[in-house]
């Protein structure tokens, strides 16, 4: 079964087209940077574009950096204040006349691993944690997700651990990997103390970036990279669109 997959993030919104048996993409990805401001008229248009890129006519699935419950927005996220309260999958579904399924982008990423790659068959408490603009969480226990977990959201000093501890915080304070690790070790710590999960998967551009800072993180939880890379949150959303969660 093939789905077009689109994963909409703070920088770039990027889609493909996916076999959703195999986890593999099958058109070449197609990136268009995410239209400033990313209000939901203007995101919409770029959702079209690339609907209209493929010359698509069939499901399309969709993961979005923000907690959705049955396809409604519940915050503004790092895009844009206005999209609180947004329908979604309807909002995108009007636009290009398609069928959306849109979930959350950690929770897309994780679908992807667990289905096809780091977390195959992997059972027990399994949480990946997506490292870019901000922190973002898939939890999965013997491979069922708990959709919606924010555990890029526990605070650190009265403030989401994001703003500390992401990618984006590493770039915007001249961090070096040692540094970024620390603050990374805080972190993991916290959330393992929280939960205890058999394993941690490192999702995010940051997955590639791994052996980078994986020495300074302290704990006795195996963590280890994504194999999707850049590709788990299309992945994702594809095989969210054709198993149906919502
Ligand atoms: C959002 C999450 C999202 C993560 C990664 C966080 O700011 O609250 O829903 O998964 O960023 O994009």
């Amino acid at each position: 079964m093939e789905v077009l997959g689109i994963d909409i993030g703070g920088s770039g919104i990027k889609g493909a087209i996916v076999n959703t048996k195999t986890g593999e993409l099958v058109s070449e990805r197609h990136r268009i940077p995410t239209p400033k401001p990313a209000t939901p008229k203007n995101v919409a248009n770029t959702i079209k574009e690339i609907t209209d890129h493929f010359n698509w006519t069939g499901k399309v699935g969709c993961c979005f950096p923000t907690p959705l419950t049955h396809g409604k927005c519940q915050s503004g996220g790092n895009l844009h204040d206005t999209w609180k309260g947004v329908q979604v999958d309807e909002l995108f579904g009007e636009k290009t006349g398609l069928k959306f399924t849109v979930i959350n982008d950690a929770d897309a990423a994780g679908e992807a691993e667990m289905s096809f790659g780091a977390g195959k068959g992997k059972k027990g408490l399994v949480i990946i944690i997506t490292l870019g603009t901000g922190i973002g969480s898939g939890v999965f226990f013997n491979g069922d997700l708990l959709q919606n977990t924010e555990l890029g959201h526990v605070t650190y000093k009265s403030e989401p651990f994001e703003i500390y501890a992401a990618d984006s915080a590493r770039k915007r304070d001249g961090l070096n990997y040692k540094q970024w690790g620390k603050r990374l070790n805080k972190y993991f710590n916290h959330v393992n103390l929280i939960l205890s999960p058999d394993l941690f998967i490192i999702g995010g551009g940051a997955s590639k970036k791994l052996y980078k800072f994986i020495e300074y993180i302290d704990i006795d939880t195996p963590i280890i990279p994504a194999e999707n890379k850049n590709e788990a949150g299309i992945i994702g959303a594809a095989l969210a669109a054709e198993i149906g969660i919502k």
